[in-house]
């Protein structure tokens, strides 16, 4: 079992966007996955379809009351589980400090339960807080997503130094996986300069004993693409939303990558929701005369004639290649902009009387 906290102390860097599709795309490949939601806002759960409630099981009493990860799991879609948040998570903070060993509480709750899983991701909140700690303490390595904007880099030193000491002190298994660029704008200077600072940031810092020591940055960006943004608000994935966009192209391509299947460099090639920029350019003075054997192409044929299929080659004995051919996914989400959503109880047993379910699927 890899287990993958999604971290960055930036908030809008993309680890929920992250955490939720990469998700999405290992349950997609027949890997079983769970999803911790570690963040107080529960944007985590609400991106895969269930609502916070505001006294159900969620990730608060699994931390503050040791109620197991099994309870208050829930499945959303095939091979992928969500351990929800909710806002009541923020007290535990407060709760959690007089406790002793308050950053071990997930890494004992997972211990006893987790070993069905393939893959666990946890969506950290945007801190370096006691709940941060557990995510790292559980962890046995650290995902980071960053926006690739001018201060791309700032505080990730810092991320880096708490990473260390919790390596050091709590977790020695700890690893950095690597910085996967979010937002990524593809073809301007400044995303392609985020990368090449990113990469001097880790050479300089290189070192055979630092949790970093294989950190890469990941060939496959996740270039900015509005079907990403406009998922959450429908609950799904971008792979139920609209899997021929950009975002689920590059999602799909860092989950390969994850795995460790070699991927080619994310490409500047858009998609039909995002379409290329239109670069005009003065006529030459002197126009070549047209080949008579080959039609102009236009720019989408262009487009189109790039996007041919990428041969991956899998590494030997990968999951993947032992698993069974990946279950088509039959699980959709109904359009909840078109109705009022009613609650619909999602287990079957009841739960004890002091403590309403509140864990609902958005249904018709
Ligand atoms: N590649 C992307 N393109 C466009 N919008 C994105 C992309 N990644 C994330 N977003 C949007 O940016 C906002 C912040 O992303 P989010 O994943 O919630 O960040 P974090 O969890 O780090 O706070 C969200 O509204 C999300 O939908
Ligand atoms: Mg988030």
């Amino acid at each position: 079992m890899r287990r993958i906290a999604v971290l960055n102390q930036k908030g809008g860097v993309g680890k929920t966007t992250s955490t939720v599709n990469i998700a999405a795309a290992l349950a997609r490949q027949g890997m079983r996955t769970l999803v911790i939601d570690l963040d107080p806002q529960a944007h985590a759960t609400i991106h895969l379809g269930l609502m916070p409630g505001r006294s159900g099981p969620s990730m608060y009493e699994s931390l503050t009351d040791n109620l197991p990860l099994e309870k208050i799991k829930k499945t959303v879609a095939p091979n992928l589980d969500v351990c929800g948040s909710h806002i009541d998570l923020a007290a535990a903070e407060v709760e959690m400090i007089s406790m002793v060993g308050r950053e071990m509480i997930l890494r004992d709750l997972m211990a006893a339960e987790m070993s069905h899983y393939d893959y666990v991701l946890m969506d950290c909140p945007p801190s370096l807080s006691v709940l941060t700690l557990n995510a790292l303490c559980a962890a046995g390595e650290v995902l980071i997503p960053l926006q690739a904007h001018f201060l791309a880099l700032h505080g990730l030193s810092k991320l880096l130094e708490t990473i260390n000491l919790v390596s050091k002190r709590v977790n020695r298994e700890l690893k950095v996986a690597g910085v996967v660029v979010c937002m990524f704008e593809s073809g301007t200077r400044l995303g392609t300069e985020v990368v090449e600072d990113l990469d001097t940031f880790f050479d300089k810092r290189r070192s055979n004993t630092a949790p970093w020591a294989e950190a890469k940055v990941f060939k496959s960006k996740i270039r900015r693409n509005i079907r990403l943004a406009e998922a959450p608000s429908f609950g799904q994935s971008i792979f139920d939303y609209s899997p021929t966009s950009r975002g689920a192209e590059d999602y799909a391509s860092l989950c390969l990558e994850l795995v460790g299947i070699q991927v080619p460099e994310t490409s500047e090639i858009a998609t039909p929701d995002d379409p290329p920029l239109v670069v005009k350019t003065e006529p030459s003075q002197a126009p070549e005369p047209a080949q008579a054997t080959e039609p102009a192409q236009t720019p989408e044929l262009i487009v189109a004639a790039k996007q041919e299929p990428v041969v991956l080659k899998p590494k030997e004995q990968l999951p993947m290649v032992s698993r069974p051919a990946p279950t088509p996914m039959i699980y959709q989400r109904p359009d909840v902009s078109q109705s009022v959503p009613k609650p619909h109880v999602m287990d079957s047993k009841p739960m004890p009387a002091d403590r309403e379910t509140s864990w609902t699927y958005v249904t018709e």
